[in-house]
């Protein structure tokens, strides 16, 4: 047997978990209100354990110890590249723990443990050290101004940051958001998704167990019109960063600007068009068109959920699509043979059939797919959509499950109009061997990430993030650093 065919026949073991605190200043606590709720496993429905729910009592209490740590603990005092020490000690930590937090994203979230363990992790680890890099070489510039002036600037911490989560990539949402949080100085109080708070209450007992000093990490597990809306309307967060709906990011960006105008980056998913031309290697698009849709089950902001494909190749393309799509394997995410977990929960699972209805009702030609798999859990059967036309439903609001929509184009004016016709701006993906149609749609696509011949490259050094109402910010790479970092100019008089 290979190695790779091996690790297929295996089944990982869920984990146990108990009842989950909440932590504050280092302490790990009940909430104020001592309510709780419960977090459940997307395969089977049941309740895990019970976690605190936090409000704006606690949200309260983080934001006063995030403060203090902020400006009188050891951490405002610390050199920097002892915080950049800190956050390799965390990643070395995280690394040693790779299969238990793997286990935990999979029993929390549904997704393959193969994908938690093969993807989440080493993406989550990776972007821990590069930001450990980033923490000494953050610097400002010295300023050539008029007269007898020595000018200089500082990029200083912003301070609090507020960051709010979704359930999606749980452990790496909260590293994109913790890296150069982190490694520029501020302190943080995250609100995990309240579907999967798990990984991230284990990663903030590593990073106490790493030696971050009590109160730069706070972390409240809470709802969003509770917890979340606590800290983006929390006069004393310097800054909200928000991974999740585009309405969600709208309710956000209200309160910031009411309550203290708290800078704000919003990062909020699309309905990302790919686009193979004829000339492209066939084979190798459809492999990345399938993986760039289906992939997390479908639950990906940057999926490629408009899948233009030019009409001389059609016919060729949907049918080897189609049984790629019809050969997936659904089922118990812990089966190392698993390709498709669950939704993660049954408001998604809902919020899935319902667009699936509304293809069909819409006149959107369904291939394979479009019903429940098994009888427990949140299964979606990997569903496929031919003839889809731009103003279906399906064709403009972000599904986020696996559902698959293509829809035909006949020239590169006729793309690159309708790719854009939409709300969003998140990724676009071309697949073509001619190098002036690449470009082209490279520089024509509006959108933060075009991936040409590729789909779902990332990279912690690359930045990502959304034109239009896909959000603003980019996160990852030296990006990032400047969502948590003022500038600030110096003048000397040197006479
Ligand atoms: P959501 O935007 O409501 O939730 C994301 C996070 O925001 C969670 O931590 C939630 O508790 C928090 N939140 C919700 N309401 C809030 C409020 N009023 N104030 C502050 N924080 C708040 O997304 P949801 O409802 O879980 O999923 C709905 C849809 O959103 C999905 O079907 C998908 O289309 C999209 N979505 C996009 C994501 C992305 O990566 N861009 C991630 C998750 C969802
Ligand atoms: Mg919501």
């Amino acid at each position: 047997m290979s190695t790779a065919t091996a690790e297929r026949s295996k089944t990982i073991k869920p984990p146990k978990v108990k009842d989950q605190p909440l932590l504050i200043g280092g302490k790990w606590l009940d909430s104020v209100s001592g309510k709780t709720f419960a977090t459940t496993n997307p395969a089977t429905g049941e309740t895990i354990c019970q976690v605190a729910e936090g409000d704006k009592a606690d949200v309260d209490l983080a934001v006063k110890a995030a403060r203090k740590a902020f400006e009188e603990g050891p951490w405002p005092k610390m050199n920097a590249s002892e915080r950049g020490r800190l956050l390799n000690k965390l990643a070395d930590l995280i690394e040693q723990h790779r299969e238990e937090l793997a286990a935990l994203e999979t029993l929390d979230n549904g997704k393959p443990y193969r994908d938690s363990y093969h993807a989440d992790l080493p993406l989550t680890i990776k972007c821990y050290r590069y930001y450990a890099g980033w923490a000494d070489k953050i610097h400002g510039k010295t300023i050539p101004v008029e007269g007898p002036f020595f000018c200089y600037t500082r990029h200083e911490p912003l301070g609090v940051v507020g960051q709010i989560i979704p359930w999606n990539f749980p452990l790496l949402m909260q590293a994109w958001k913790w890296g150069p949080a982190l490694a520029t100085g501020c302190t943080i109080v995250l609100k995990p998704a309240e579907q999967t708070p798990l990984t991230a209450l284990r990663v903030a007992q590593l990073a106490q167990e790493a030696g971050f000093p009590d109160g730069v990490i706070n972390v409240v597990p809470g709802f969003g019109p509770t917890a979340g809306a606590a800290i983006s309307g929390h006069p004393d967060i310097d800054k909200v960063a928000f991974t999740g709906e585009h309405t969600t990011g709208q309710i956000i960006m209200e309160a910031a600007a009411r309550s203290n105008l708290k800078r704000v980056s919003l990062e909020l998913g699309g309905k990302s068009p790919n686009v193979v031309f004829a000339d492209a290697d066939i084979d190798a698009a459809v492999e990345g068109a399938y993986f760039g849709l289906f992939f997390n089950q479908g639950q990906c902001c940057c999926a490629g959920s408009r899948l233009f494909v030019e009409e001389k190749v059609h016919d060729q393309f949907v049918e080897k699509m189609l049984k790629k799509a019809k050969s997936r394997r659904v089922g118990d995410p812990f089966d190392m043979a698993t390709e498709q977990g669950p939704q993660v929960s049954q408001e998604q699972f809902d919020r899935v059939m319902g667009f699936i209805d509304a293809g069909k009702k819409d006149g959107a030609k369904l291939l394979c797919g479009g019903k429940r798999s098994g009888d427990k859990g949140y299964f979606i059967e990997p569903t496929v959509f031919d003839d889809v036309q731009d103003d279906m439903k399906i064709a403009r609001e972000e599904i986020f499950g696996p559902v698959m929509n293509i829809l035909k184009f006949k020239d590169v004016n006729e793309v690159i109009q309708r790719g854009n016709r939409t709300n969003f701006g998140l990724a676009a993906a071309v697949w073509t061997k001619d190098v002036t149609k690449a470009h082209r749609l490279a520089k024509d696509l509006r959108a933060g990430t075009v991936w040409v011949n590729c789909y779902d490259v990332f990279d912690a050094a690359a930045p990502f993030g959304g034109f239009k109402m896909s959000g603003f910010g980019r996160e990852l790479g030296e990006y990032a650093l400047e969502l948590y970092t003022e500038v600030k100019t110096v003048y000397v008089n040197l006479q």
